[in-house]
């Protein structure tokens, strides 16, 4: 037996110290957020994907009265992003949030299943996306989606 110990690197800034054009992208994150259509949580989120070529695409989460039907910002953003331009690998993805009190203090992270399709941009483009999770008091970058899920399925798990 072994024990195998996984580690992920998280980086925090405050707002200020990041870089000008990280600031710019997260503040389309945040702008995305008033795009979100989300009549049952009054949560709302937004993502901005900055792609290779310097484009960045926004998304927010559309929610609908058949709860599963909705999406989520990051994979709004995430598909739009590669329907409009399927040639450039995503660099960035930043996501930002808010309720009704404003915009959380603490950063939110993509759930479960856009991790997984944040991952296949990663396999599809043999490309890191880096990930920058907004908050008033803090903002954590990361510089791979494998850092939110480690032991992912990728396609060449099921040929290996
Ligand atoms: N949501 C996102 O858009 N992104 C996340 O990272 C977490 C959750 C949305 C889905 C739903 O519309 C609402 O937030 C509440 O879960």
């Amino acid at each position: 037996m072994r024990t195998i110990d996984l580690n992920i690197r998280i980086r925090e800034f405050t707002f200020d110290e990041m870089p000008e054009a990280d600031r710019q992208l997260l503040e389309q994150a945040k702008l995305a957020t008033y795009n979100a259509y989300a009549n049952y949580s009054r949560f709302y989120v937004g993502a901005a994907v900055l792609l290779d070529d310097g484009r960045v695409v926004i998304g927010a989460n559309q929610e609908n009265a058949a709860f599963p039907s909705g999406l989520c910002a990051e994979r709004s953003a995430v598909f739009a992003a590669q329907s409009q331009c399927p040639e450039q690998s995503i660099n960035t993805l930043a996501v930002a949030a808010r309720n009704e009190n404003g915009f959380l203090t603490d950063p939110i992270s993509p759930c479960g299943a856009c991790r997984q399709v944040v991952l296949e941009m990663e396999d599809r483009y043999k490309h890191p996306v880096r990930i920058l999770l907004y908050g008033e008091s803090r903002v954590f970058e990361l510089s791979s989606i494998k850092d939110l899920l480690p032991l992912s399925f990728v396609d060449a798990h099921m040929h290996g």
